[in-house]
């Protein structure tokens, strides 16, 4: 059937400006990480994105490497593009990034000129595409010089292949290096990419200080933990969960007595709030607004609208903070 967008999709998300950029992000973002690879049928991927679309996400983030096997996940994502959203493209945010193996030999990899130009003409051919809204670096190269990791996104950005750069996974002094060179360049650094939520607290650590100084954007990605700060594990291990799926990201061994006991008090606290774990989750990210989008995965729709229902509850009380830090402790 013919997509149609529903026309009241711009209604309920908030969309906040990306550092001091003039590019607004969704409060929640879509990542494709998970689900779009070929192991996943195409009809789920595909209501993902059209859920996702009529509920004002408007921004989808890729990586070369996402699928399994890796490229599928572009590959699945430019198909679906171009029979449901041909018509929509100025209304879309499309990522893409390269840092990790993508190809055998030294040019697939890391952070050089080589395999950063060569692998975003890789990913505009899988998605069919003549540019991508934001194109990242996707983790620091230690023996590449930055200038050349960040002249070679100036000069993807100087081609038309990308709108906007951005870096993920850098600490906080890279990061502030990377950013300088860039504005050098003429450049500037649209947003970060760290991992963030209350199970992973790094970015507090300076590297937050560091986006507002400089005016750069952050989407937090893995905001729920892969699922762990949610009520899914709460009972044990659904068949269908990542947990359960093999992931090396998120195994059952990671689950731990000690984790778990943390997930239910935090569960009873979003229950007092009268919301759901997931959606306590992703406000605390948010609260403070010092980060721009979260960036979720979801395998149903139903993630989805908790994702977006999560908007109504945003504001936490101190004595709440100080709950969940004394938990998180
Ligand atoms: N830059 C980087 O290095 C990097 C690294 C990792 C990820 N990312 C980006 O971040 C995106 C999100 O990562 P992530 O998938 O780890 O994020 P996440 O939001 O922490 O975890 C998503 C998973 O949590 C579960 N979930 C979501 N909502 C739920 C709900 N309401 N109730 C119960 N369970 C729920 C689902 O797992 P089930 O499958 O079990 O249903 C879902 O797939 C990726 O797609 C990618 O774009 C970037």
């Amino acid at each position: 059937m013919v997509y149609q967008p529903k026309e009241d999709r711009y209604q309920t998300m908030s969309y906040h400006r990306s550092g001091r950029s003039g590019l607004k992000l969704p409060a929640v973002s879509l990542g494709l990480w998970h689900n779009f690879g070929d192991a996943t049928l195409v009809e789920n991927s595909r209501t993902l994105l059209r859920h996702a679309f009529d509920s004002g996400i408007t921004h989808f983030d890729l990586a070369n490497n996402y699928g399994p096997p890796p490229g599928s996940a572009e590959e699945n994502f430019g198909r679906i593009l171009r029979q449901d959203f041909a018509s929509l493209r100025d209304e879309l945010i499309i990522s893409s990034k390269a840092g990790y193996t993508m190809w055998e030999g030294p040019y697939g990899d890391w952070g050089s000129r080589k395999y950063l130009i060569a692998s975003l003409d890789q990913s505009l051919k899988r998605m069919g595409l003549d540019y991508v809204d934001i194109f990242y670096h996707h983790r620091p190269d230690p023996e590449t010089p930055l200038e050349e990791t960040m002249t070679a996104l100036d000069h993807l950005v100087r081609q038309g292949k990308a709108l906007y750069i951005a870096l993920s996974n850098y600490p906080a002094q890279q990061a502030a290096e990377a950013i300088g060179i860039l504005k050098q360049l003429g450049t500037p650094c649209l947003i970060h990419q760290p991992k963030y939520s209350m199970f992973e607290r790094a970015p507090e650590k300076g590297l937050l200080d560091v986006l507002q100084q400089q005016g750069v954007g952050c989407i937090a990605f893995s905001p729920l933990a892969g699922g762990m700060l949610t009520d899914r594990y709460l009972q044990g291990i659904p068949e269908d969960s990542r947990a359960a799926s093999g992931s090396r990201f998120l195994s059952s061994e990671q689950l731990t007595p000690e984790k778990m006991e943390k997930v239910r008090q935090l569960n009873e606290l979003a229950q007092q709030r009268g919301q759901k774990l997931s959606q306590m989750a992703l406000a605390w990210v948010l609260r403070g607004g010092r980060v721009t989008s979260v960036l979720i995965g979801a395998s149903k729709t139903s993630q989805i609208d908790d994702a977006v229902a999560m908007l109504a509850r945003r504001e936490f009380s101190q004595s709440e903070l100080d709950r969940i830090d004394a938990i998180l402790a």
